[in-house]
């Protein structure tokens, strides 16, 4: 090869040639070669000192004890302490008389607000709002199962509804008129119930109805239809729909019934925490 220096010669190459083009031998830069060797080093060091290897049931500790999630339960702890009082102060008030305390009624409708977000949001919506004929209601609305005061809240929440988890849960059950009334009673009651919101598709019919509502249902949902939140009935003269208003939907929930469940959130929230999310919940509308 002509253009072979002396250089080249001396350093030798490869053995690889690709048309005529060799690779040389040289050696690696000098400051290369150490950065790698300290990386090398430092990479060793760092699996010794920190969590690194992944085991069976979990990755080495390392000597230095480190752990991102004992630093997130470090922050919690601190963060509890230093919200200690104020939770003590909010556990002690009367719950009608927090919100004459602009600061503590601050403090629980932030902290309601971040407990709803996490725990509550799932079935009733982010802002709240229910998720339209899911069973999930509306907690912004004035249309309210259970009673809308704060008291009212504050037992729904902790004890939860129709959970046997708690033997103080919210508890009532409607029967499933398919097994009670003849079908023509169970649609003319439907266009009865219809006509309480305005809304018959059949005078006829929902007039049939009255009766079959007065001897069957008037006794939970009231001889207007304006619901017992004594026993979770809702109201079915004001166009507000847990399950659904169509026809269809129903006749399902008079023929099988319905039957909403809420778990109690006493034990699994603090005190602190109920009593926060039940004023969150009050003071976001509609309670009375
Ligand atoms: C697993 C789903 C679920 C979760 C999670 C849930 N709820 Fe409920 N909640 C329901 C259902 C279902 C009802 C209606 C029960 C019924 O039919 O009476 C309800 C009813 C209520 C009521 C009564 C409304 C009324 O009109 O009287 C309140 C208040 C309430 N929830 C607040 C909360 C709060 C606060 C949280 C979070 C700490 C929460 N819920 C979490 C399912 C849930
Ligand atoms: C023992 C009390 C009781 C009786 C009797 C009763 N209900 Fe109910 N009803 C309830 C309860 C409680 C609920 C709420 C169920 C839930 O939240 O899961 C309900 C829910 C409903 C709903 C759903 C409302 C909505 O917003 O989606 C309709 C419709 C209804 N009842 C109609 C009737 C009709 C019609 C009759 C008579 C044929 C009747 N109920 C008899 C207790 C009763």
């Amino acid at each position: 090869m002509s253009n072979e220096t002396e250089h080249d010669k001396e350093i030798g190459n490869t053995g690889h040639e690709w048309d005529g083009i060799k690779e040389l031998n040289n050696p690696l830069p000098r400051w290369w070669l150490w950065c790698f060797y300290l990386t090398i080093i430092w990479g060793v060091g760092y699996t010794i000192a920190y969590p690194a290897w992944p085991m069976i049931n979990e990755a080495t500790a390392g000597v230095l004890g480190y752990s991102t999630r004992a630093e997130v339960a470090e922050e919690i702890a601190a963060v509890e302490e230093a919200n200690g009082p104020i939770n003590a102060k909010l556990v002690a008030a009367e719950l009608t008389e927090v919100s004459d305390d602009p600061g503590l009624m601050q403090y629980a409708t932030s902290a309601g607000g971040a407990v709803f977000r996490t725990w509550c949001a799932q079935c009733h919506g982010s802002g709240g709002a229910g998720v339209q004929a899911s069973g999930y209601p509306n907690l912004l609305d004035d249309d309210w199962l259970w009673g809308g005061t704060i008291e009212d809240i504050h037992l729904t929440i902790a004890h939860g509804i129709r959970n046997e988890e708690d033997l103080d849960s919210r508890y009532s059950e409607m029967p499933a008129f398919g097994e009670i009334l003849e079908e023509e009673e169970i649609v003319s009651v439907v266009q009865y119930v219809k006509s309480l919101s305005g809304t018959p598709d059949d005078a006829a019919q929902a007039a049939a109805g009255e009766e079959v509502y007065l001897d069957n249902c008037s006794a939970c949902h009231g001889e207007e239809g304006l619901g017992d939140v004594f026993q979770g009935a809702p109201n079915l003269a004001d166009a507000i729909w847990l399950y659904g208003g169509d026809t269809e939907t129903l006749i399902e929930t008079v023929t099988y019934s319905r039957f909403g469940v809420m778990p109690p959130w006493q034990g699994r929230l603090s005190e602190a925490e109920v009593r926060a999310v039940a004023l969150y919940v009050h003071s976001r509308g509609g309670g009375q």
